[in-house]
C-alpha cells in the first residue's frame, strides 16, 4: 500500500475496487462507422468510492480513499486526486486501471456513457486491498464501499468488507452496483441502491412506492442492512428503516449531467452522519449533493456552495403510512 499521508485517523474511508479514469468530451453527433471528431477531453479521477471521497472532501470532511491502481491510467488518477488534495491509499496491481468515456452529443443533448469491465484482480491483490482498508479504517467512523467489482473479485467481497467494518466498529455504507448486492448477508448500516439496482437485485418490476419499500424492508428484515435508501433520479427518494418509511422530496433543478449523482448522494449522507446528524437530516444533505451534481459538467465534483444553497431548499421527509413498514 502507498499512503499519501502518514496520519491514519480519518472519519470517513472510501473503498473503490474498480476505479476509472473518467474522460468526458462532446461531439456534434454520435454516428456509427465514421470517425467522430470530439472536442477537448476532461479527465477526472472516478469510480464510486473515489467520487464519494471527492465530494466529501469538498464538503470539508476528513476522508481517505482506498483503491487499487495499475498502469498509466492508475498513476493519472493518483495525480489528479493529489491535485484535489484528497488523501489516498492506493494498492499497486499488475493489470491496468480502466478508463470510462462519456460523450455529450451537442445536437440532441443526449449523453453516451461507455463503461469497461476493468482489470482482473488476483486473490493476493484483493487481500492487499482489504489490508489497506483495514489500516485506513482503524479509528474511522464510517467506511463507504461504492461501485462495481472488477473481474476476478469474489462475489461476496462486499460482505467481507462488512465483516471487517464490524470488527473495527465502523459504520458501513454500501452502494454496490452490478451483482455486488446479491451476496450480502449482514452488517450494512446504510444501503443505497438506485431503483434500477433494487429491481435487478430482486428480479421484480417494483412499480409502486409500496412495492419498492416492501423490497427494502425485506432486506432489513433479512438482516442485510439497518437502513435502505432507494434513489430514483429526479423523483423523490425513499428511506426504509426499523422506524418505518419516509419519502424525501427531490429538488427541482435544470436538466444537467447526472453522472456521479448517486455517489454525491452517498457522500452527503455520509458527511451528515460523520457530523452526528440524525439520518433524515443527513439524507437531506445527500439529496442536495446529488442535485448539485447536475450543475457541474460531466464527472466534475459538485461545488460546496451549490450543495449548501440547495440544502436550505430541501424539505422535511414525508412520513409514510405505518402499513408500509
Ligand atoms: N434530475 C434530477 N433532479 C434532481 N435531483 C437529481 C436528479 N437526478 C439525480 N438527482 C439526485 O441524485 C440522487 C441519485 O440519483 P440516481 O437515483 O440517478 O442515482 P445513481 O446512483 O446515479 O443511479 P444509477 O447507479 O442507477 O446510475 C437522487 O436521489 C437525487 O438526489
Ligand atoms: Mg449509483
Amino acid at each position: 500500500m502507498i499512503a499519501d499521508s502518514p496520519s491514519t485517523t480519518t472519519r470517513i474511508v472510501t473503498l473503490t475496487m474498480n476505479p476509472a479514469l473518467d474522460i468526458t468530451t462532446r461531439t456534434e453527433q454520435v454516428r456509427h462507422t465514421d470517425k467522430i471528431r470530439c472536442g477537448p477531453a476532461r479527465h477526472d479521477p472516478g469510480g464510486g468510492g473515489i467520487n464519494v471521497a471527492r465530494v466529501a472532501a469538498a464538503l470539508g470532511a476528513s476522508v481517505s480513499a482506498v483503491f487499487p491502481t495499475g498502469g498509466l491510467t492508475g498513476a493519472r488518477i493518483v495525480e489528479l486526486l493529489r491535485r484535489e488534495k484528497v488523501d489516498q491509499r492506493h494498492v499497486p496491481i499488475a493489470d491496468i486501471t480502466r478508463e470510462s468515456l462519456t460523450v455529450d452529443e451537442s445536437s440532441t443533448g443526449r449523453q453516451y456513457r461507455f463503461v469497461l469491465p476493468g482489470p482482473t484482480l488476483t486473490a493476493s491483490e484483493q487481500t492487499a486491498c482489504l489490508e489497506a482498508l483495514e489500516s485506513a479504517a482503524a479509528g474511522a467512523e464510517l467506511v463507504v464501499a461504492s461501485g462495481s467489482l472488477p473481474p476476478g473479485v469474489t462475489p461476496d467481497f462486499y460482505q467481507r468488507v462488512s465483516d471487517l467494518c464490524r470488527a473495527h466498529g465502523a459504520l458501513y455504507v454500501l452502494d454496490a452496483s452490478g451483482g455486488g448486492l446479491t451476496h450480502l448477508r449482514s452488517g450494512v448500516h446504510l444501503l443505497k441502491p438506485s431503483l434500477r439496482e433494487l429491481r435487478e437485485c430482486t428480479g421484480q418490476a417494483l412499480e409502486t412506492d409500496d412495492e419498492q419499500l416492501a423490497a427494502a424492508h425485506e432486506l432489513i428484515d433479512r438482516g442485510c442492512a439497518a437502513n435502505v435508501l432507494i434513489s430514483r433520479g429526479g423523483d423523490d427518494a425513499l428511506l426504509a428503516s426499523a422506524l418505518g418509511s419516509q419519502r424525501f422530496p427531490a429538488l427541482r433543478c435544470a436538466p444537467g449531467s447526472g453522472v456521479g449523482a448517486g455517489d454525491a448522494l452517498v457522500a452527503g449522507v455520509t458527511v451528515g452522519l460523520s457530523r452526528a446528524w440524525p439520518l433524515p437530516d443527513s439524507v437531506r444533505l445527500g439529496m442536495a449533493a446529488g442535485a448539485a451534481m447536475l450543475l457541474t459538467p460531466g464527472t466534475a465534483a459538485c461545488r460546496p456552495n451549490d450543495v449548501w444553497r440547495l440544502f436550505d431548499r430541501t424539505s422535511a421527509p414525508v412520513e409514510l403510512a405505518a402499513n408500509r413498514r
